[in-house]
């Protein structure tokens, strides 16, 4: 089945037999389940932090976007990213991770990880040499971003992937910016797949929620015990919510990458904007590798004001319709500072070596109309 096919049916089959031959997967609430036989779960299910229906549902449906064996869910994108590290890494283990990434996993790593003496080694993925010469005798799990949060960086998932299996080590790809819909980093040869579900998949900017996809059935062993045993689940409605949003994923998507390039462009045209960072652009550094890796090019840009900090500062008040708040991938077009929200747990020498400034801009294309977003840049940038 191809994809709009599978976010609308998998793990959603009407059971007229055995249930009520439900269209909608149900909202299971119960927290716990009756047996018949002391020990025997009926059906599989005996509580809910184990296992429960709705979720199972949606489990199913995000292994197929991913096109993995197995799918995952958790409570956020944070919670699964702790489950994962919890099941792949023990004591004097090293992780190598793209120099910059989402904010909330570099803390997740430097501040948290570190104190159970998990070591974090951060390289620009996109120069595999230099990626090489970074790896540890003990360095047990690769971590990447594709495009990379907020320079849009673009890697190589393939020789990224295969160089890490060289090492002994597991490569992770946090596939949120793309969605199942643009990047399948599995056939491209990593081993897990993590979303931040609350992004483009839920996609409406109202649930949290994170996933997991892999076809490793003994890794998936582990992080599946992991999963009860720390418990960082989802609720059933949480889950339902998530579901519908995805059914929806590939429509989104289109609309979210042909904004996000009318955007560009636009903003690359402008005096106002010194450059403009979107894997879209034929001036991005890596925009013949982005072509051949995905299916688009995403929703998501960054660019550089021309002027001062104080005119980023003013020109995303300015905005009307573009709500100035973190997060990503929701129907509606958000900007932000990284500098200032998204990566202010970076610390502000290594933000500075990055170029990580207060002049640059992240930008999540929404779905409206194209003509209401250019219009509210256009007033925004007015006279800077
Ligand atoms: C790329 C990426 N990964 C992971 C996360 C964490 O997800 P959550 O906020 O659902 O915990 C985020 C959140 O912004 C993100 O942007």
């Amino acid at each position: 089945m191809k994809f709009a096919t599978r976010a609308i049916h998998s793990g959603e089959e009407p059971d007229c037999r055995n249930g009520f031959g439900d269209v909608v997967s149900p909202i299971h609430m119960s927290t716990t389940y009756a047996s018949t036989e002391p020990g025997r779960a009926t059906r599989g299910y005996d509580y809910t932090r184990t296992a429960n229906p709705t979720r199972t549902a949606l489990e199913t449906k995000l292994a197929s976007l991913e096109g993995a064996k197995h799918g995952l869910a958790f409570a956020s994108g944070l919670a699964a990213e702790t489950t994962l590290f919890l099941s792949l890494l023990k004591r004097g283990d090293n992780v190598l991770a793209a120099e910059d990434l989402y904010g909330g996993t570099r803390r997740l790593l430097v501040n948290v990880l570190s104190g159970f003496g998990i070591s974090t080694t951060f390289a620009d993925f996109t120069d595999p040499d230099a990626l090489r010469s970074k790896f540890r005798k003990k360095t047990a799990l690769l971590w990447m971003e594709s495009p990379s949060n907020p320079l849009m960086k673009v890697s190589d998932i393939r020789l990224i992937s295969e160089i890490a299996h060289e090492h002994g080590a597991i490569s992770v790809v946090d596939n949120t910016f793309m969605s199942p819909f643009l990047q399948h980093p599995l056939k491209l040869g990593a081993d897990i797949v993590l979303h931040s579900t609350t992004k483009y998949i839920a996609g409406h900017s109202d649930v949290l929620g994170g996933a997991v996809m892999l076809s490793d059935d003994a890794l998936f062993e582990r992080i599946h015990f992991n999963q009860n045993a720390a418990g960082a689940v989802p609720s059933p409605f949480d889950s339902f919510l998530v579901m519908r949003g995805a059914k929806t994923l590939h429509l989104r998507m289109q609309r979210h990458c042909e904004n996000a390039a009318e955007l560009a462009s636009f903003l690359e045209e402008r005096k106002e904007i010194s450059h403009v960072l979107y894997p879209g652009l034929e001036s991005h550094p890596q925009h013949r590798l982005a072509s051949r890796q995905a299916d688009g090019f995403g929703g998501m840009l960054s660019f550089e004001i021309s002027g001062s900090e104080a005119d980023a500062r003013k020109f995303v008040r300015r905005l009307k319709l573009f709500a100035l708040a973190e997060s990503l991938g929701g129907v509606e077009s958000l900007i932000e500072i990284p500098a200032l929200m998204t990566h202010a747990s970076v610390p502000e020498s290594e933000r500075r070596r990055l170029g990580i400034n207060g002049r640059l801009i992240r930008l999540s294309a929404g779905i409206e109309d194209i003509d209401d977003l250019k219009d509210d840049l256009l007033q925004a940038l007015k006279g800077m």
